[in-house]
Parts: structure tokens; sequence; C-alpha cells
């Protein structure tokens, strides 16, 4: 018997606490950048088509195999994957369901912790007297550690370090931490984001001004919702979707399996998990597109937000374009603004603690809080890297493997598990146990034979993306026997650092030189931080399948 049994306190304590698990950065930060970089309408299209094929199918699956798993007391994916394929291997699968939590809390925190650092200095009206340039150069300032936070020096380690201890704090008090930090959080996000879309897309074509001639709101929106055909099949535009997709709803990691470990055994699935994905796109398309990009654009210019747009605008020109409406109303915005980032950031990090909790509990008979504050020194240790050697790529390197590719490997596996190897007919009744809402039959082809097959198209496409993304160049030139010309951004050239080692080659100038070989060497320790977690994760489930429990 296993020690872990707890259980969701209530039903909109679930529901919320998935909502926040998905509702993450990712919806505020990260989605209208994509969308922006993929051509605006052309985005909507693929990403609403990878959310009904994809999105929306994982969703299920994980719901419904967490919940499997739960019964045998298997709280994360190592046993959770087991219990339903029976065989070891299952078991090492899981390993993702985990690596990759802890590999992206370790990044995602960092991040995190900037948003409640700039939630408190709006404020205390740091940025009242910056003009655009100065909130830039804060920003700069702050990633250098040259900030203080009330008199400490190296503000970004000390909010980080203190953001990892609030994490494992609420993590140490187990499902109903987590469960009222959603409750609170989610909640408040929502009246925030509202407040904050109104105020931006009210702005019009009302800030144009002499000091903004290019301002107009509705450019952004429109740039946003104007679908557009003649680009529509670029695969490039797809992957992107798929990848939004993937992150958005936090598929493909482990964390939906492991709350959904704790539901009782005939309890809903299809409806309460229907709601948390609609809840979170609705946050996504609705609020996560009304703020930053028509903001932007309505005082910089659509043309600015084209150029400009990363996630960086949200730290380096938020808080310079909220002062706009003066000094107490400005201030008011930054600390809606970083609330809601910070909220939104918090319920998807505690979902990405808690696999590990649950998995040391399972196996080990670890307490809650020695779980937790386990959880805390692991992405300490694993996040120091991203932090002190931002610059040199070791964020970006995390957030491509663990926050990319991890996940669309994990998913593919899960789905073959479930449709193939357990089998459709019993998925797709286990997906139905205690439904309260009647699935469309058609899902039960989809997953089966969509969802698998648009998973490989994804992985094949971001594994050998060719030159430039011209996939009908490359096909010709491969059927010509002019070979497969890989571009930088595929996974085959970046297992072999192809963009540095070129440019390594081209480079003359002795500083050119050694700032590239620096990358590489950051590039390598990554990967080896990385590796060596996965293994670590791997020699505790070799551990805990030699235990009698395990074995079937
Ligand atoms: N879905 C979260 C976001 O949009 C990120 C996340 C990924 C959370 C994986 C939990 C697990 O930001």
């Amino acid at each position: 018997m296993r020690s872990n049994d707890q259980v969701w306190g209530s039903r909109i304590g679930l529901i919320l606490a998935m909502a926040g698990n998905s509702v993450g950065l990712g919806n505020f930060l990260r989605f209208p950048v994509q969308a922006v970089q993929n051509g605006g309408g052309v985005f909507i299209i693929p990403y609403l088509t990878c959310f009904l094929l994809m999105g929306l199918p994982l969703l299920w699956v994980e719901w419904s195999m967490g919940r499997f798993g739960g019964q045998y007391g298997a709280h994360a994916s190592p046993f959770i994957l087991q219990s339903i394929g029976k065989r070891r291997f299952w078991a090492y699968m899981g390993v993702f369901g985990i690596f990759t939590n802890i590999a992206v809390a370790a990044y995602y925190c960092y991040i995190e912790s900037w948003t409640l650092s700039y939630a408190i200095h709006s404020l205390r009206g740091t940025f009242i007297h910056l003009d655009q340039k100065g909130v830039v150069a804060f920003f700069n300032q702050y990633l250098e550690f040259n900030t203080n936070f009330f008199g400490i020096p190296g503000e970004a380690i000390v909010l980080f370090v203190i953001c990892l201890a609030l994490n494992g704090f609420i993590l140490s008090k187990g499902l109903r931490g987590v469960e009222m930090v959603a409750k609170i959080g989610m909640p408040l996000l929502i009246v925030f984001g509202i407040v904050l879309a109104t105020k931006s897309v009210s702005i019009g074509t009302g800030a144009a001004s002499t000091s903004f001639p290019e301002g107009n709101a509705w450019d952004g929106l429109n740039f946003l919702w104007t679908p557009e055909y003649d680009t529509l099949w670029r695969p490039k535009i797809w992957l992107a979707a798929a990848g939004q997709i993937f992150f958005t709803l936090s598929v493909g990691m482990g964390t939906i399996h492991c709350y959904a470990s704790y539901l009782k055994s005939r309890e809903d699935i299809a409806l309460n998990a229907s709601t948390a994905g609609f809840t979170n796109e609705f946050i996504e398309i609705i609020l996560g597109s009304l703020i930053v990009v028509p903001l932007a654009a309505g005082y910089l210019g659509m043309d600015w937000v084209k150029e400009n747009i990363s996630f960086g605008v949200a730290f380096q020109t938020m808080p310079f374009l909220f002062h706009q409406w003066g000094v107490v109303l400005g201030s008011a915005a930054g600390v809606l603004w970083f609330g809601l980032l910070f909220f939104a950031g918090i319920t998807s990090s505690l979902a990405m603690g808690t696999p590990w909790v649950s998995f040391m509990q399972d196996e080990f008979q670890w307490s809650q809080s020695k779980g937790a504050l386990s959880f805390a020194l692991l992405t300490l240790l694993l996040g120091l890297p991203c932090v002190l050697f931002y610059r040199y790529g070791v964020f970006d390197e995390f957030d491509y493997w663990a926050g990319t590719v991890s996940l669309v490997v994990f998913a593919l596996a899960e789905v073959i598990l479930f449709a193939w190897v357990w089998g459709m007919d019993k998925g797709w009744s286990e997906i139905n146990k205690g439904a309260e809402l009647r699935i469309p039959s058609g899902y039960k082809l989809i997953i089966k034979y969509v969802t698998p097959s648009l998973l490989l198209v994804v992985f094949i496409g971001a594994l050998i993306t060719p030159v430039d993304n011209n996939w009908i160049a490359a096909i010709n030139s491969f059927l010509n026997g002019g070979g497969w010309a890989l571009d930088h951004s595929s996974i085959i050239s970046k297992l072999f650092q192809s963009a540095l080692q070129e440019q390594l080659l081209l480079a003359t100038e002795p500083q050119e030189i050694q700032w590239i070989s620096k990358q590489l060497l950051y590039s390598n320790l990554s990967r080896f931080l990385l590796l060596g977690l996965f293994l670590m994760i791997s020699w505790l489930v070799y551990k805990a399948s030699k235990l009698p429990k395990n074995e079937y």
C-alpha cells in the first residue's frame, strides 16, 4: 500500500488547479510572440486545428491515464505508464514526465521571479521617470545583477531564490496548498486580465499624438485576427502552432497525469478536462491577444511590434507604455500586469513540482516536505546556470531540449501506448467512465489515427527541417540526387550545434571567436546537466522498479 492518499478538495478546486497548470507565462508572453512572428491571422487556423486534433485529445488521454494509474497508487508518469503498458519500458518512458518538469521549472521560475520583482518595482514607482531606453537599461542591469532588492545586491538571484522557496513552501502543503493558490490566483488573474485588455484596446487610435504618431491599437487586432489563406500551407507555421498548443496546455509534460491521478476512479474526466482546456484557450486567445499587441501597437505602431516582438517586450517596454497613463494609473497597471504574470507563473510552476514530490512519496515514502524541499533545491541547482549564464544561451538550450523537443517525444509515446498498446476500446471506455459530457464519437478515430500521425509529422518535420523551411525545394533537391540540406533550426542540426560551428568557422576576430567558443562551452554544460538529471531520474525509476509493489 502506498502512503500518498491525498484527494482534491472540491471540483472547482480541481478545475482551477488544472486550468492554473495550463494557464501560464505561455499564454501571455509566448502566444503573442508566436502569433505575430508567424503572420498573425495566418497562425490562428493552424493553431485552432492543432488544438482540436492534438491538444484536446491529448488532454483526455492524459487525464484518463492519470486517473487510471492513481487507482494503483501511482501518481507520477513512470508508474502510471507502467500500470497501463505493463512493461518496464514504459516506466522508463515515464522518466520524461518528471525530467521535463524539473528542467523547465529551472528556467520558468527565473522568469516567474522577474514578474515578482517587476510587480514590486511597479508598486515602488521605479519606472515612473524612466523613458523607453531607461526601462530597457533597467532590464539589462537586472540581468547583469546590478540592481538591488531593498538594498540587497544581485536582485535577480535573490528574487529567484525567494521564488523557489515560495514554490517549495506551497508544495510542502500538498494538494491543498496547490488548490488554494489556484482558487485565489486564477480569479484574480482573469480580473486583472480583463481590466488590462479593456484599457489596452480602448487606446484605439487615440494615442496618436506628436510623441506617438505611428500608434494604432486596431492595427494590432486586425493583424492578429484577419485570416490569410495563401501562406497557410507553410510547415513552419504548423510546427509553431503545434509547439504552442503543447506548451500552453501543458500536454506531453506529465503534470496533467499527476494532477489527474488524485481523482477518484469514477470522477468525471470528459467535462472537467474540456472545461480546463477551454478555459486555457479563452485566456490565451482572448486575454493573451488583447494586452501586449494592441498596447504596443497603440503607441509604437504595428511595424514596431512586428520587428521587435519577443517575450522581453513585457519587461522592456510595457512599464514605459503604462506610464503614459500617468503616475498612479501607470503604477497600478504595472502591478496588475506583473501580478497577473506572477499568478499565471506560480500556478504552473507548482504543477511542475508535483510529479517529483509525488514520485518520491509513492516510491520512497518521502514526506511531502522533504519532496518539496528537494524539488526547490534541484531547481536551484539547475536554475543557477540559467540565471548566471543567461546571455550565453543556457536558458534557450534548456527551453529547446526540455521545453520543446521532449514534449513531442513524450506525447507521441503516450498516445501510442494509449491507443495502440492498451487499445482504443479500453482507452475510449476509460475516457468515458463517469463522463458528464458526451465526447463526439469521431474522436475515437481521431485519437487512434489522427493525433499520432500529426505528432509524427510534427516530430519528423522538426527533426529534419530543411534549409529556410523550404520543403518543396528540399524534396526536389533530394529527388534529383542533390541531398537534403538541413536548416540550423532542425533537431539534428541543433544536436550538432551547427549554427555555432558555422559561425566559428567564419569568425576572424579573436573576440568573436572567444564569444562563440563560450557559447559552445555553455551549451555543452547545459546538455551535461540535462543528461545528468535524466539519468538520475532513470536510476530512481530503476531502484523503484525493484520494489515488490511495482512487479506486475
Ligand atoms: N502551460 C504553461 C504555460 O502556458 C507551462 C507549463 C508547461 C506548465 C508544462 C506546466 C507544465 O506557461
